[in-house]
């Protein structure tokens, strides 16, 4: 019969600081490249407070915001965008829960975090979401 392709998803992830101090970068990325993601994009940085407080604008009335912020621009990041049929749910589902100590055995929350606050690992929530959190990291040309 006739075979459908995969139709593949681009999802943006950042590993966070807390994990680039621990040590887990290089172990993360190989639990992503192990559950089938292609690594589209890749960078190091550090953000800005201000950069940091754009990227979770959806998040400014939270209590935690301050915290988030701070946290986020505290160290060096690895934002990259991953490609997979379905990535922007795989990716939650191979992160784990936002609280490590509810996460499930074998994701990388549950492997590699340390707190709610200080998780390890971001992943867009939704294909909306990816739309903003790409570009907002990423120029087109870097997408290739
Ligand atoms: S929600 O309700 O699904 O929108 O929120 P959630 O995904 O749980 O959290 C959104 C982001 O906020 C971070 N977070 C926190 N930071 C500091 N302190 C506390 N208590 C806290 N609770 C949640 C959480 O890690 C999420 O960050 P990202 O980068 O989106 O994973």
């Amino acid at each position: 019969g006739q075979e459908i392709p995969p139709v593949s998803q681009r999802t943006f992830s950042i590993i966070k600081p807390d994990a680039v101090k621990n040590g887990h970068a290089a172990a993360i990325l190989a639990e992503i490249s192990k559950a089938g993601f292609k690594l589209v994009a890749i960078k190091k940085i550090v953000l800005t407070k201000e950069q940091a407080a754009g990227f979770y604008y959806v998040h400014a009335a939270r209590p935690f915001f301050g915290e988030l912020v701070d946290f986020m621009s505290s160290g060096v990041i690895y934002p990259m965008v991953l490609e997979k049929e379905n990535a922007i749910a795989d990716l939650r589902t191979l992160m784990g829960a936002t609280d490590p100590a509810k996460a499930d055995e074998g994701t990388i929350r549950k492997m590699f975090a340390t707190s709610i606050g200080e998780n390890a690992i971001h992943g867009s929530d939704a294909e909306e979401t990816a739309a903003f959190e790409i570009p907002y990291f990423f120029a087109g040309y870097e997408l290739k």
